[in-house]
């Protein structure tokens, strides 16, 4: 019983180092407004980062996000982030971000969940399974080094 309680603990704490700095930050500071599997008063961001602008199929987004012509990198993310007014006069986000580092490290956040998803989509990804092997590996390898010390502190 004592063995599964601290298996328990010592899981939430591997599941929480491996998530990526930038999460917890959109999370706080994007999570109100936006999510990766739905709109919400904000459009979903799943795959933004290399997308175009305004280019969600499902969220009706303001003419002037439309006609931005922006496509979504480091450079434009780190201006939108910093000032939207200012990049797309007019645009429909009510929000910025104040500190240079959180904006750094929320658009590392949305470069990488953007990747790992066209990893997934990806033509290597495992068809038949439905499980997607590559991210799925380093964590359960995880579990498994995590289960024999636990196993040795016994
Ligand atoms: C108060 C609500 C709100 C918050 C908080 C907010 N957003 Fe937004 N966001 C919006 C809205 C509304 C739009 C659509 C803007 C438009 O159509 O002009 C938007 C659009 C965007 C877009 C463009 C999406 C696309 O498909 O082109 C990005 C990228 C984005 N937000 C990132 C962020 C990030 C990152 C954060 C957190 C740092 C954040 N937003 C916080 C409301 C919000």
């Amino acid at each position: 019983m004592r063995s599964c309680l601290i298996l328990g603990i010592v899981l939430a704490c591997v599941a929480h180092a491996q998530e990526p700095p930038g999460a917890e930050l959109f999370r706080k500071r994007c999570g109100g407004c936006h999510a990766m599997d739905r709109d919400k008063a904000g459009p979903n961001l799943k795959g933004v980062y290399g997308r175009r602008a305004a280019s969600g199929e499902s969220f009706p987004y303001s003419d002037a996000l439309r006609k931005s012509g922006i496509t979504w990198n480091a450079a434009t993310l780190e201006s939108w982030l910093a000032d939207p007014e200012k990049l797309v006069p007019g645009n429909d986000m009510p929000f910025h971000v104040e500190s240079s580092a959180e904006r750094a490290l929320i658009i590392a956040y949305l470069k990488q969940s953007s990747a790992d998803q066209r990893t997934v989509r990806g033509p290597e990804a495992p068809s038949q399974s439905g499980v997607a092997r590559a991210p799925a590996a380093p964590r359960s390898q995880s579990i498994v080094t995590v289960t024999s010390s636990v196993n040795a502190v016994r």
